[in-house]
């Protein structure tokens, strides 16, 4: 009997040992694949199609000659000079916002985007267009040109960027000869996607964090906000500088402001101290939009591989993707009629939405102004009610500002905008209250 049963206890003794051993091999194969598919995802794209020619200077600003190196990316980044057809909501024509929407005349009055606010076009233009602008005076400060030029990337190396920012836009014009070129996004021969602009390194450093570490495809989003971002103008200096050090939501940018008491300008009669958001289109993708959170980046959509021949490249003609969707979706989506109106249907909510927050922040604004006007109002209250119109216009402006109309990231785009209304009706109501109306404005707390 004790004989018999020690023979079954051995051999589940040893059943053990093999199902370690097999496990062990498992873990460790696993282990080398993850390993090498970390290793090729870190890869540089091996450079396509015709082998380099000719030797670039570092930094060279101009275009053309690396373009002898690589015909299919320069002839189609020249197309984003001429690319001019409009879409719903964004496309490449030069159209004015203003004439668009009057209201914004209200929401920026005392400011210079209620000057002149275009639609923005294709990356060939983007010295022209910053040139004509009616935003540009002789007090403008060179920071203006940051994100507008091949020209920069020699230019901070060679004056750093404090002293690039301080000189004023129309001395620093006389050295910026390109629009935006490859230098903006490359290193000259090995051709790496690099971060040029250093308000971006400075950035991305408060957050603890270095692109050099980073994966190729983050590298395929985290060059476009080099330019595609919020930023703001620090200290006299007008030092270029992204308000992240708190994170790169629009709860953190408002935050980061109001600790430091920034003012892009002051609204007229009601002394309230406004912002302005400029594009924040890497924010508002990367804050868990669907896209980003499945690991697809700005380059997938706006610079698809195209084929010419025998060489695949990708597109350097950046503009809208509802114009090339078979190319633009169509390699990750198989109905591509079912994806693009699925954006037009985003787009409507979104613009539906936001021109609700604009009634709102109208509404807010013309009681302030109320109140400030009867000389009496209760200054706390007053106060109060200038804090949300500031908040709330930021809110608004960001997915304004914004290039996508929400499409990038849906369900933030109508989080934020049902945010802005509240706080822009609860400026309203403050407005009044402060004004002499009964109280209405019953908090729960
Ligand atoms: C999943 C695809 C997709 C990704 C990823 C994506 N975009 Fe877009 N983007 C779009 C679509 C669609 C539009 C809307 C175009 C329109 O309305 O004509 C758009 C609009 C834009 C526009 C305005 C274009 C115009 O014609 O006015 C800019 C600028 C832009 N995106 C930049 C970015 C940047 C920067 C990133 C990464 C941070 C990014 N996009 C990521 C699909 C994408
Ligand atoms: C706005 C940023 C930007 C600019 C400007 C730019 N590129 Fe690129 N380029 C990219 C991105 C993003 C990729 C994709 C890289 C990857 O997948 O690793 C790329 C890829 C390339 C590649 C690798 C092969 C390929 O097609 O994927 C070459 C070569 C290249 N670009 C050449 C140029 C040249 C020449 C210019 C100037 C005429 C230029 N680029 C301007 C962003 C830019
Ligand atoms: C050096 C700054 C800079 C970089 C880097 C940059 N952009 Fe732009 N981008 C701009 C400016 C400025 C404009 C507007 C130009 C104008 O209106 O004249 C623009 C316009 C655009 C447009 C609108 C084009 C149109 O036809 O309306 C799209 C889309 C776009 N960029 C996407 C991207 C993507 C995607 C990347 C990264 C691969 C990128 N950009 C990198 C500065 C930049
Ligand atoms: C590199 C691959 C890739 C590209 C390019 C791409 N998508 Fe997607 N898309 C995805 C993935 C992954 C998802 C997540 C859901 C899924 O698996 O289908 C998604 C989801 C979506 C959704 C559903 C959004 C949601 O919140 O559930 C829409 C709408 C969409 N894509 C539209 C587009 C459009 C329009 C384009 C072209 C402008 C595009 N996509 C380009 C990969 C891509």
């Amino acid at each position: 009997m004790t004989a018999d049963s020690n023979h079954p206890t051995e051999m589940k003794r040893k059943a053990p040992l093999i199902v370690w051993i097999l496990t062990a091999i498992i873990v460790l194969m696993a282990a080398v694949l993850v390993g090498v598919m970390l290793y090729l995802k870190s890869q540089p794209q091996p450079t396509r199609g015709v082998a380099p020619i000719q030797q670039i200077a570092p930094m060279d600003p101009n275009s053309s000659n690396w373009g002898v190196n690589f015909p299919n990316q320069y002839s189609s980044f020249l197309k984003t000079e001429t690319n001019n057809s409009p879409t719903a909501f964004g496309g490449s024509a030069r159209s004015s916002k203003l004439e668009a929407d009057p209201r914004l005349l209200t929401l920026f009055a005392g400011y210079s985007f209620s000057k002149e606010y275009n639609e923005e076009r294709g990356h060939m233009n983007s010295l022209i267009d910053v040139r004509e602008i009616k935003r540009v005076d002789e007090t403008t400060p060179g920071t203006c040109y940051s994100c507008k030029s091949a020209n920069n990337p020699r230019l901070w190396d060679k004056m750093g960027m404090a002293d690039f920012d301080k000189t004023l836009f129309y001395d620093l014009g006389k050295q910026i000869t390109e629009p935006i070129g490859c230098a903006n996004c490359h290193e000259a021969n090995t051709m790496k996607l690099i971060v040029t602009n250093p308000a971006l390194e400075e950035a991305l450093q408060a957050q603890g964090k270095d692109w050099r570490t980073f994966t190729r495809q983050e590298m395929r989003s985290i060059v476009c906000a080099n330019c595609h971002v919020e930023y703001y103008f620090k200290g006299d200096g007008k030092y270029l500088t992204f308000p992240w050090a708190n994170g790169t939501r629009i709860e953190d940018i408002v935050g980061y402001y109001d600790e430091l008491g920034f003012k892009d300008w002051e609204y007229p009669d009601t002394k309230t101290p406004m912002l302005k958001a400029q594009h924040p289109d890497y924010e508002l993708f990367s804050a868990d939009s669907t896209h980003f959170k499945a690991g697809v980046a700005c380059a997938d959509c706006h610079m698809p591989y195209t084929r010419d021949g025998a060489a695949k490249f990708s597109n350097h003609n950046v503009h809208s993707p509802l114009l090339a969707p078979e190319a633009a979706c169509g390699q990750c989506h198989t109905d591509v009629g079912y994806s693009v109106n699925r954006v037009a249907t985003i787009q409507a909510q979104v613009n539906e939405r936001l021109l609700a927050t604009e009634d709102a922040i109208m509404d807010a604004i013309a009681a302030i102004k109320a109140a400030t006007l009867t000389g009496k109002a209760d200054p706390t209250q007053l106060d109060e009610a200038r804090q949300l119109h500031r908040q709330a216009q930021m809110m608004w402006d960001f997915i304004a500002a914004e290039n996508s109309m929400g499409f990038h990231n849906p369900e933030e785009a109508l989080r934020i905008l049902g945010k802005a209304t509240d706080l822009a009706r609860q400026a309203q109501v403050k407005a009044m209250q402060a004004g002499g109306a009964p109280s209405t404005l019953i908090s729960s707390q």
